[in-house]
């Protein structure tokens, strides 16, 4: 499938996506302005709005058959389709719709849900992940008038930002309308500014809530502070122990892969993630000497994410009787959610000090990734990226987590999966001020189109 493609086809389709850029550029903005937070329930109906949105998008876009499908409980998901002509390969393009919440909306520069362009990036919540990756799928069907030279299936979901509850159950109802030979995610990241990449392992999550109390009620911190310990010390010995003195991991049981080829900087991993001046890095990456990629994309990591605890403006002078938090845990390639998370668990239960009450809810679990990005797929799909970006992609991992593909990858073992995006590292997703890098993005779209050009030019 990576034959060449004419020289005339690669321009038509590199002057038709410019063609379409400001009606994609139109387009992207609209979703960015609905509000389709999927963890706040009293955004389900810009949710659904948002859905809507890009049903009407796909149409424009020229797909025959569009649907706005949910299982009960699920987020509405779109489902735009044109069959395969004969002999050609279905090729499913998967992006969400749903964004994170905002954050500290004190904090961003110009309104989240307003689109914003400064310094040749687009500002907004859900610019780049991942309402542009559903731009990048339209913009790839209009430089192909609607008609690709391939069967399509656009798949847009509403609940990746909160772990795809349902999409199992969707799959098991809906497997027949999603069934692909190929299955691309814009979803994923770019190496870094006018340099792509090609996804080829993802991390894992698993996180749990623990609840440490130590007093049935909060009592005066002179009259009995001293021999009574309080939940909030005692959670704190218990979340200081996650790591060793190094920085590394101090759960026992958790899966580590071997360092990948990339070389990450430290010094470009520090600027880029923004780790203040003095601050060191955490841990050795495993044998002593650091990686970096490693780190990020075959180990493990642990973080606390959030505390309930009195704040401090509201401190009175009381010892805490309970207090909680919640602990964030990346797996490796290799591993199982499930089982890290059941390792995780078993470690918070049996490391609290002073024999504190502990008890742990679990949270989410979403399986790791990884592929062999052999043949002739991966091969198109680098010879298209090539082609857009003037430079060939970096195979990567990436530490962030797409639990679905797991399921993917289980409901179709005989399809390629092409994990594409559209970020780069300063898109700061899920961070306040995210922003998408407008002529990259040009980029994305246009290795999209080539991309089904060459998938169909094969069949
Ligand atoms: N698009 C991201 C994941 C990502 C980011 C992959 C950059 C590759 C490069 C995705 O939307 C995401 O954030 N996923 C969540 C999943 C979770 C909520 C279950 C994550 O990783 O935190
Ligand atoms: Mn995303």
């Amino acid at each position: 499938m990576s034959g060449d493609l004419a020289p005339e086809t690669r321009d038509a389709l590199r002057t038709a996506v410019s063609r379409a850029s400001p009606g994609i550029r139109e387009g992207l903005e609209r979703l960015v302005r609905i509000p389709s937070i999927s963890a706040d329930p009293a955004c389900a109906g810009e949710v659904r709005r948002c859905a809507d949105a890009v049903a009407d998008w796909l149409r424009d876009a020229g797909l025959p058959e569009v649907d706005i499908v949910a299982v009960p409980g699920g987020a509405p998901a779109v489902i735009g389709r044109r069959p395969a002509p004969d002999g050609a390969p279905r090729v499913l393009l998967y992006a969400h719709h749903d964004v994170q919440p905002i954050g500290a909306a004190a904090d961003w520069e110009t309104s989240p849900f307003e689109p914003t362009e400064r310094g040749g990036r687009l500002y907004g919540r859900g610019a780049a992940d991942d309402k542009a990756g559903i731009a990048a799928h339209v913009a790839a069907l209009l430089a192909h008038d609607g008609a690709p030279p391939v069967g399509v299936t656009v798949f847009v979901e509403g609940e990746e930002e909160i772990g795809s509850p349902t999409l199992a159950a969707f799959l098991a109802e809906h497997r027949d309308l999603l069934a692909a030979d190929v299955i691309v995610i814009a979803d994923s990241t770019n190496w870094e500014v006018g340099r792509p990449a090609l996804t080829t392992s993802l991390r894992g999550i698993a996180d749990a809530v623990v609840d440490v109390s130590s007093l049935d009620h909060a009592v005066h911190s002179g009259l009995w502070g001293g021999p009574v310990p309080d939940a909030l010390t005692a959670l704190c010995r218990l979340l200081a122990t996650l790591h060793d003195d190094d920085g590394n991991v101090a759960v026992d049981g958790l899966v580590a892969g071997p360092p990948p080829a990339v070389d990450y900087p430290e010094e470009r991993f520090r600027t880029e993630a923004g780790v203040l001046d003095g601050v060191e890095l955490l841990g050795d990456g495993g044998a002593g000497e650091r990686s970096i990629t490693a780190q990020l994309w075959t180990r493990p990591a642990l973080s606390v994410l959030a505390i309930d605890a009195p704040a401090v403006a509201q401190a009175s002078n009381t010892l805490v009787p309970r207090a909680s938090a919640k602990v964030s845990l990346r797996t490796a390639p290799g591993d199982d959610a499930g089982r890290a998370l059941d390792a995780l668990v078993r470690y918070l239960e049996t490391h609290a000090p002073w024999g504190v009450a502990v008890s742990v809810r679990r949270g989410i679990q979403g399986q790791p990734f990884a592929m062999l990005a052999e043949g002739s797929v991966y091969d198109a799909a680098r010879a298209a990226l090539t082609a857009a970006w003037g430079t060939a992609p970096v195979d990567i991992g990436v530490g962030g987590s797409i639990p679905f593909v797991a399921d993917f990858a289980r409901a179709f073992p005989d399809a390629a999966i092409l994990l594409t995006g559209v970020e780069d590292p300063d898109t700061r997703a899920h961070g306040v001020n995210e922003s998408l890098h407008l002529a990259d993005f040009e980029k994305a779209c246009l290795a999209e189109a080539l991309l089904l050009a060459r998938l169909g030019a094969a069949s």
